[in-house]
């Protein structure tokens, strides 16, 4: 019997990968891939550097991911197409859960990046673990995408936290606010809001910017008292109207702010998202921001 569960020698004794392609839902659900994760980093780390970093590649995500492994691929590959891009699509879709494992050493610590990296490789094995302990089949994946300067800086921790650093402490002309949300002290969602810069709003609209929650954390009402909390600053500042641009494909925050009373205004816009002028619509959806009462922005 593989990945015997009977006791812990048993399970070290038995386990075995599952085949990634082969897997099918379901998989883990939310509180159980924040178990298996929390498992994943009972991980030896010398010096506590926590050098790695777990990014969840949630089902409305796997496109995205699947886009950026073909864009690196032909950027790595000139001409190719076909076969090769659709095995990078399956590459992303493959699997009812997916979670990429960054290494992320840092260079002239105490501790040797050697030792770092082999740090972070004890976090893929315990992953496996965690999840073998929880019943289900797993398996580690590195492949071509794994070496690819290019997929490797969309997951880049510093490069996001340059952007974030910079959007903090030089943003626009206006009052723009960053709103987090906490489960306990982990940071699970964040909302940001500042002045409408759309030449056909008026003076008093505030735009929504940002509205993301942990993908482990949905459905639990960081959403709903996110808005509601940029609804309420909002209006102290003296805005009449909130909008908001989201993807038009992107169903669930579209479900998410319908749901909370915005509505879809008729406004559209292209933006190019790659260097070969490929572009993503997005759509426009306002809300008129009245008294104050409870009941402006109610949602899941
Ligand atoms: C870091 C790492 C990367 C791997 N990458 C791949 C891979 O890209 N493709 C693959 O078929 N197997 C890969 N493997 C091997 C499988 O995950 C698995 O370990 C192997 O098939 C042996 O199965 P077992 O874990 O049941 O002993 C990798 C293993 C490790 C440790």
């Amino acid at each position: 019997m593989f990945n015997d569960t009977s006791s812990l020698l048993a399970h070290l004794a038995t386990r075995r990968s599952g085949k990634a392609r082969d897997m099918i839902a379901p998989g883990p659900d939310a509180a159980q891939l924040q178990a298996i994760i929390a498992l994943a980093l009972r991980t030896p780390d010398h010096g506590k550097l926590a050098p790695w970093r777990i990014v969840t590649i949630a089902d409305d995500q796997r496109d995205a991911f699947a886009a950026l492994l073909k864009k690196a691929w032909v950027a790595e590959n000139p001409g190719a197409a076909g076969m090769d891009l659709s095995a990078l699509d399956q590459f992303a879709h493959q699997a009812p859960t997916l979670l990429v494992l960054v290494s992320t050493p840092t260079p002239g610590a105490k501790i040797p990046v050697w030792e770092q990296q082999m740090s972070a490789g004890a976090v893929g094995m315990n992953l496996l673990h965690a999840a073998h302990a929880h019943g289900f089949v797993a398996s580690w994946l590195t492949g071509w995408a794994a070496f690819s300067p290019e997929v490797a800086a969309a997951f880049d921790p510093q490069a996001f936290a340059r952007g974030w650093r910079d959007a903090l402490t030089d943003p626009p002309p206006g009052a723009h606010r960053l709103l987090v949300a906490l489960a306990g002290a982990q940071v699970v969602g964040a909302a940001a809001y500042g002045p409408s810069q759309d030449p056909d709003t008026g003076q008093a609209t505030g735009e929504l910017t940002l509205l993301a929650v942990h993908p482990l954390a949905r459905r639990q009402g960081h959403g709903s008292r996110l808005l509601n909390a940029c609804v309420d600053q909002l209006r102290d500042l003296g805005a009449d109207t909130v909008t908001a641009w989201l993807l038009a494909d992107a169903e669930e925050t579209r479900a998410f702010l319908l749901g909370a009373g915005l509505e879809p205004d008729g406004a559209y816009r292209d933006r190019v998202v790659s260097p070969d002028g490929a572009t993503l619509r997005e759509v426009r959806v306002r809300a008129t921001l009245g008294q104050d009462t409870d009941d402006d922005a109610q949602g899941g």
